[in-house]
Formats: structure tokens, C-alpha cells, sequence
């Protein structure tokens, strides 16, 4: 018996395997419900979800807006820049707590001048203080209802994932960019048994945290997990390719006004080979094979238009599978009970 009533979603390790398949079944549902007209019960009603929003987003808000109001509920879209952003987090989270019946916090990239654990820190914050469930929806280190939408996606297109190989790759970008969405990935995916490929030039190392977690990950679901700084090694036989890129470790851990956003962007000019076209998928990769974004994807930079508009990108159902994640997640925590 699958009970998520109550709990927060801070990283997709919080929930068992369980959980994470129980809740794609019911985005899944909620899907079939929705595509075939339809509209799933209103298990919500006349329940306030409060999101905090510290950064900008264009599919998550969207995403959870849309969500909580189908499925009855009130989403309060909170811009923090118009709060009182002067006071202690555990205060403002302690009010929100007593409004709210699930707390929505995203704090990431140029709002904490990318210091990697500023925005994780006041996620866990509003999670500690909060009694009712505070859902991440992106910080610094992890964004759990994106790696459960996106695993729902892979699945949907290439059936059972466990020993697929995934490759999640740096890739080229004129800006920085943080790496949730890149270390909730591998965390996901090496608990779904996927043989994980993190590929990424030398200067780029993810967390050392969710390296070791995700090698654990592996060995406990049969899958693998290998880091590999050669673009085209790691593209060898994938079935499955996210190129995305993400700062340096150093950049991340000092922060961007110390280090500079300059001199990081001038690390990348040196790599801008690290680019999907459509020659790596049709040429390394296995057949089929799919690419997937998270979006927003900097085209020309992280991949060409080519192979985001062409036959092998999932990205557009990948984002439409992110809105089933997200209401299932919001559903479970915040509702006694989802009858489908
Ligand atoms: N993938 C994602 O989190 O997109 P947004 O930044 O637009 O919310």
C-alpha cells in the first residue's frame, strides 16, 4: 500500500521505488483522463497550493497552475520579489504553512548568484518549518517532478528502461546554467535500473553527493552509473540522450559575482564541439534512440535545430508528461485520497 499523503517531494531519493512508480501510474491516468476529454476528480477542492517563486519558469508554473486547478484547487502564485523577502525564511514559512495546504518553492541559478546549496538550503527550510507537504519545484541541486515526468516519457517511448543506456551529457551554452534537473536525472534513472552515462569535460563534476548516491542507486536496481568525459564515447550505443549544460564545479561553488560569469563563459568557448546534431544520433547512438530536454533547450548551443525539431526528440511530449507528474504529485501529498 502506496501512502504519500502528507510527504514532502524534495528529490525523487525522498520516495521509494514504489512510491516513484505509483505516482507515474496516476499522472498516467490523469493523462488517459484528460486526453480523452475528460477531466480527473476534483480531489483538490477548495485547497490552496502556495507556490513560492524566488526564479522564474515558464513549464512549471504553468505546469502546477494548470494542475491545481483542474484538479479543484487554488493555486496561489507567489512572486517572491513582491514579498517581504527581508524576513527569515522560517517565518514567512511558518504563514504560508498555516494558508496553505502544500507549499510550492523554486530557488535557483541567478537567484542565489548560483552558489550551489544557497537554494536547496531554504527548500529544506520551508520543509522543515511547513506541517503540510512542500513540494521542490527546482533548487540549486535536484527538481523531482521533472525526473518523474521525464522517466514517465522515457518509458512511454521505449518501453522497459532497466539496462537501457542513458547518456546525460554536458553540452555547449553561451550561459550558465545549474544542474537539477542534470543530477535529479541520474538519480532517477539509476533507480529505474537504466545504465546511466554521465559524460561532461573534465572541470564540470556534478555533486559528489548524488554521484555516490546514484553509484548505490545502481547496484541496488541492477542498473549502472559510469562518467565518461568524451562526448562521443558517451553517445556510443544510448538509447536515450539529454544534452544540457550546467556550470563549472568551481563556478557553482564559489558562486558567479567571485568567479565571474566571463571567465566561466570562456571555459565553455573551449567546448562548443560538445553540441548534438543529428549526425551523433543517427551515426552513435543506438536504433531507436530518442533526445530528450527538460526546456527551456538553447538551440544551436546545447543541440541544433535539427535534432530538437526532428524524428528522434520526445521533448514536446516530455513537457506535456511533466504536467501529469506534477499534478500527480501535488494529488498524493495533498489529498486523503485519489479515487480513479
Ligand atoms: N523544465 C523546467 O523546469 O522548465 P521551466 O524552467 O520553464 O519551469
Amino acid at each position: 500500500m502506496v501512502e504519500l499523503y502528507g510527504k514532502d517531494f524534495i528529490t525523487t531519493q525522498d520516495w521509494s521505488v514504489d512510491e516513484l512508480v505509483h505516482a507515474i501510474k496516476v499522472a498516467r491516468k490523469f493523462k488517459d483522463i484528460v486526453k480523452k476529454g475528460g477531466r480527473p476528480p476534483r480531489v483538490l477542492d477548495r485547497k490552496n497550493f502556495f507556490m513560492l517563486f524566488y526564479a522564474p519558469s515558464t513549464r512549471t508554473r504553468g505546469a502546477f497552475e494548470a494542475a491545481a486547478s483542474i484538479l479543484g484547487g487554488h493555486p496561489a502564485f507567489i512572486d517572491v520579489s513582491t514579498t517581504r523577502m527581508e524576513e527569515a525564511v522560517k517565518d514567512a514559512a511558518k504563514m504560508y504553512d498555516s494558508y496553505a495546504d502544500g507549499i510550492g518553492v523554486r530557488i535557483l541559478d541567478k537567484y542565489i548568484d548560483f552558489v550551489y546549496g544557497a537554494g536547496y538550503k531554504v527548500v529544506a527550510e520551508f520543509a522543515r518549518v511547513a506541517k503540510v507537504p512542500v513540494i521542490n519545484m527546482a533548487c540549486c541541486t535536484y527538481h523531482p517532478t521533472q525526473g518523474l515526468g521525464d522517466i514517465m516519457t522515457v518509458e512511454n517511448k521505449i518501453g522497459k528502461v532497466r539496462g537501457k543506456k542513458y547518456t546525460i551529457t554536458w553540452a555547449y551554452s553561451s550561459k550558465p546554467r545549474g544542474r537539477c534537473s542534470i543530477q535529479e536525472e541520474v538519480l532517477i534513472a539509476t533507480r529505474f535500473g537504466m545504465d546511466v552515462v554521465l559524460a561532461h569535460p573534465k572541470g564540470f563534476e556534478i555533486d559528489p553527493t548524488i554521484v555516490g548516491a546514484a553509484k548505490r542507486n545502481a547496484k541496488e536496481s541492477g542498473g549502472g552509473f559510469k562518467i565518461s568525459n568524451d562526448f562521443e564515447e558517451g553517445l556510443e550505443g544510448a538509447n536515450v540522450v539529454f544534452p544540457r549544460s550546467w556550470g563549472t564545479s568551481e563556478f557553482l561553488r564559489v558562486g558567479a559575482t567571485k568567479f565571474g560569469v566571463g571567465k566561466e563563459v570562456a571555459v565553455y568557448n573551449k567546448h562548443k564541439d560538445w553540441r548534438l546534431d543529428q549526425r551523433h544520433v543517427e551515426d552513435l547512438m543506438a536504433k531507436p534512440a530518442i533526445v530528450t530536454h527538460v526546456l527551456p533547450v538553447m538551440r544551436g548551443e546545447e543541440a541544433t535545430d535539427e535534432v530538437m525539431d526532428g524524428p528522434n526528440s520526445v521533448i514536446y511530449e516530455q513537457a506535456d508528461d511533466n504536467f501529469y507528474a506534477k499534478m500527480a504529485s501535488i494529488a498524493l501529498t495533498m489529498a486523503k485520497e485519489v479515487p480513479l
